[in-house]
């Protein structure tokens, strides 16, 4: 998610703009908050107007939902502010109306908005990973330990969303009122939140009211926090979020990352060495065995070859594999 950094912004300085993209229907409005120009993916405040009705069908990308303010129908249930969905990719929707209009906090993240229509699942769809929960009303708080070293006591949380593999989380975020927090933080990854309501404060961007949103690629420092009346935002990372806390202000992302990358030798020292020999760049990522082993039913017809599926890759580095007899030597 190549997405530039944005922050500080607040989705009440800028105004609507009508839904032009084919597939959607008439009565939906955006506020571009963040986008990735590379894929598409983005992340948007959305209202539906009174009346307004789209007929069922799914995204080409997968797509996150939360209902800000409003009343959005979906199928027979009528959702209420903080219901969140998760949609994958091809998963097919009900009609989704708004009798009254809704606002929505929309989050595609795969590709650009897409509505095709169709009342059953695309073939390929990963169906098992929907879900979709009342968060305000059927998800209890929980201290925000979930990383160590872990944020001051006083931000609370509420998992919505959890990948096994990248770590990637989604989730409901409170600051009680008077919390504050008085070292830097950064991370390894990406960090995009958006303020359902309530005002926090950080040292290097200042408040952040109801509607403010960041974008915050990796490395960059924030914090000191503080909330004088207390707020309750989404939360996003994508991938694990470990929180480096210091107290330099005038740290940049270089010197941030370079700090990061001597944790991991401290704390990993094979593993480090393993990463950087100079002659075993993989320059699409290494190869998870898990994820390219031959699975039972491969056999069946499915055309399981190489195309560019991120892993595998032709070695041009001067150096052979030697499956039959486990031999690997480096330099
Ligand atoms: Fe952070």
């Amino acid at each position: 998610m190549a997405r530039p950094h944005i922050e500080p912004f607040c989705d009440r300085d800028v105004n609507f703009k009508g839904m032009r993209l084919p597939g959607f229907a008439p009565g939906m409005s955006y506020k571009m908050l963040s986008f990735d120009v590379d894929t598409g993916a983005c992340s948007m405040t959305v209202q539906l107007d009174g009346g307004y009705r789209q007929k069922p069908g799914f995204s080409w990308s997968e797509y996150e939902m939360m209902v800000i303010e409003g009343e959005l129908q979906v199928g027979a249930r009528t959702c209420r502010k903080g219901h969140y969905f998760f949609v994958p990719a091809g998963y097919s929707m009900p009609e989704i109306s708004s009798a009254q209009g809704c606002l929505l906090l929309m989050m595609y993240n795969s590709g650009e908005p897409s509505h095709e229509e169709a009342t059953e699942h695309h073939a390929l769809a990963q169906t098992d990973l929907y879900h979709d929960v009342d968060s305000y009303l059927d998800i209890p708080w929980v201290v925000g330990n979930i990383t160590k070293p872990s944020v001051a006591s006083g931000c609370m949380i509420k998992l919505l969303n959890y990948n096994p593999l990248s770590h990637a989380m989604t989730f409901l975020y409170c600051m009680t009122p008077a919390f504050y927090q008085d070292n830097i933080s950064y991370h390894d990854c990406a960090e995009e939140s958006y303020h359902l309501w309530g005002t926090s404060w950080m040292m290097q961007f200042g408040e952040i009211p109801t509607g403010g949103y960041f974008w915050r690629p990796a490395y960059i420092n924030h914090g000191a926090f503080a909330s004088e009346f207390g707020c309750i935002a989404l939360g996003r990372t994508d991938s694990k979020l470990f929180n480096y806390f210091h107290y330099n202000p005038w740290s940049n992302p270089v010197e941030n990352a370079d700090r990061a990358e001597a944790r991991i030798y401290q704390r990993d020292p094979l593993l480090y060495k393993w990463m950087l020999s100079k002659d075993h760049n993989h320059p699409h990522s290494p190869k998870d065995f898990e994820q390219t082993m031959v699975r039972r039913g491969d056999e069946l017809g499915h055309d399981t070859k190489h195309k560019s599926d991120g892993h595998r890759h032709d070695h041009w580095h001067g150096h052979h594999h030697h499956d039959h007899d486990n031999e690997h030597h480096h330099g």
